[in-house]
């Protein structure tokens, strides 16, 4: 695996890869990295004879200066495991190869960057905007793969390469999860013990509306009061929102429609640690074929637990 660490140093190698007519996938990544990630870079395996993944903890999308000094870097760790899951470039940045000096552009996405964490953490999809528009203008991928667990973000990534013409394909992948059904992130790793069984909660609030939407439930504030519900009864979670929105444009719905993609956000903070989940059902499935939308199965007991990701 080569790793860059300069815009032209990657340019070199993916501009004679695409030279060679070879395709070429992309995984954006803070490092830190789990399961949740190294699934990413197998899909992008699958996808392109060649895989970029970035490993770049970018300042602007954290609007909180101790989130973004706390949050956790293993950049040694990191390139052995992209190593080994067969990454062709690692690109490791330093800050001012993706902001120079005198930076002063940012990239707006309105629309379905506006609630939810777009509300919390004013600022953080403009930075996530940002810093995915200037990888990919340096990777220049043909597919670029993302994970469902910031499902937020990703309809904020859609959306913008839609409305910029970015030349990307954009996929999404299901949560990878603890064998308790915690969605991994790289926030994991900063829970403390009694914290971290805690956090499970998030899953069995998703896993509650699950059912009641799959028993027939089709207004939107009875399944957001069940997730309400279910995160209050863990006295150690704070919930943030619990919410049912349209999978595009994130809006909040006040019916569960019959057909089309819905999303449930959730967010808590867990032991000072702030988490996000989110249940993603396909309607027409749900009514029709109960379990093919269910949150992707936790992964067995004893399988190897990853750090986390954003
Ligand atoms: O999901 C993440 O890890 C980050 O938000 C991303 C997409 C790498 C941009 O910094």
């Amino acid at each position: 695996m080569i790793t860059a660490r300069t815009a032209a140093e990657l340019r070199r190698h993916a501009d004679a890869w695409r030279a060679a007519g070879e395709r070429v996938a992309f995984v954006p990544t803070m490092g830190a990295l789990h399961d949740g990630h190294l699934a990413l870079v197998r899909r992008a395996r699958e996808l392109a004879p060649r895989t970029v993944v970035s490993i770049f903890v970018n300042p602007t999308q954290f609007n909180r200066a101790d989130d973004l000094e706390r949050y956790p870097r293993t950049p040694e760790r990191d390139a052995g495991l992209l190593a080994a899951a067969g990454a062709d470039l690692l690109f490791l940045p330093p800050v001012d190869e993706i902001y120079p000096p005198g930076d002063s552009t940012r990239v707006e996405v309105a629309g379905p960057a506006e609630g939810l964490e777009g509300a919390k953490r004013p600022g953080h999809f403009r930075g996530v905007a940002t810093v995915v528009t200037r990888l990919f203008n340096l990777v220049q991928p043909n597919v670029a793969v993302f994970g469902e667990k910031d499902g937020q973000q990703l309809a904020v990534v859609r959306r913008m390469v839609r409305d910029l013409h970015q030349p990307v394909e954009i996929v999404g992948l299901p949560t990878v999860r603890e064998a308790d059904g915690l969605a991994m992130s790289s926030r994991n790793a900063l829970l403390a013990e009694e914290d971290r069984r805690r956090a499970a909660v998030l899953y069995r609030a998703l896993e509650a509306a699950r059912e009641a939407v799959e028993a027939g439930e089709r207004d939107a504030d009875e399944v957001r009061r069940t997730m309400a519900r279910e995160l209050s009864s863990e006295p150690g979670a704070d919930a943030e929102y619990a919410d049912v929105v349209d999978a595009e444009s994130f809006q909040p719905l006040d019916r569960l429609p019959e057909t089309g993609r819905v999303v449930l956000p959730v967010a808590a903070w867990v032991g000072g640690v702030r988490l996000i989940d989110n249940l993603q059902l396909e309607m027409a499935e749900t009514t029709l074929e109960p379990g093919r939308s269910r949150t992707e199965d936790p992964v067995p007991a004893g399988a190897e637990r990853g750090a986390d990701d954003e």
